[in-house]
């Protein structure tokens, strides 16, 4: 079952918004392939798909946040430095002992959860705190 994108977290910019819903795409992509025990090399390929795509996502926010000169740039920057430390931990738990009933529980949870939070709270607020430079569209 793919993992619901909530309209709740939609922030009202385009590009941003269609990252966001990617982002959810691979995590239910690698949360299904994980529960349903699919080989270590697999989910390890998961999981580097989603990764690559955080750094990227991250790299595109942080882009459109410079360019609005947006003050709170460094707290954010290091929320998503935070977030790319624990996927790299996850990855060599998976590495290791491959896609245990733990590491389901830490994608289903600890990730989905922080990536809703961090929308929500974070990239939501700033964005209707005043990153007017955000392009519209
Ligand atoms: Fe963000």
């Amino acid at each position: 079952m793919p993992l619901e994108f909530d309209p709740l977290l939609l922030i009202g910019v385009d590009e941003i918004d269609a990252q966001h819903r990617e982002l959810f795409a691979r995590l239910g992509a690698l949360l299904e392939a994980s529960r349903s025990h699919r080989s270590r090399e697999e989910v390890v390929r998961l999981l580097e798909f989603l990764g690559g795509y955080v750094v990227d996502h991250f790299a595109a926010e942080e882009r459109l946040m410079e360019s609005a000169a947006y003050p709170r740039l460094g707290g954010h920057r290091a929320e998503h430095l935070q977030f790319v430390k624990e996927l790299s931990i996850l990855r060599h738990e998976l590495q290791s002992e491959g896609p245990t009933n733990l590491f389901v529980i830490r994608v289903g949870n600890r990730v989905t959860e922080w990536l809703r939070e961090h929308i929500y709270r974070t990239d939501r607020t700033e964005r209707r705190c005043g990153l007017d430079a955000m392009p519209v569209t």
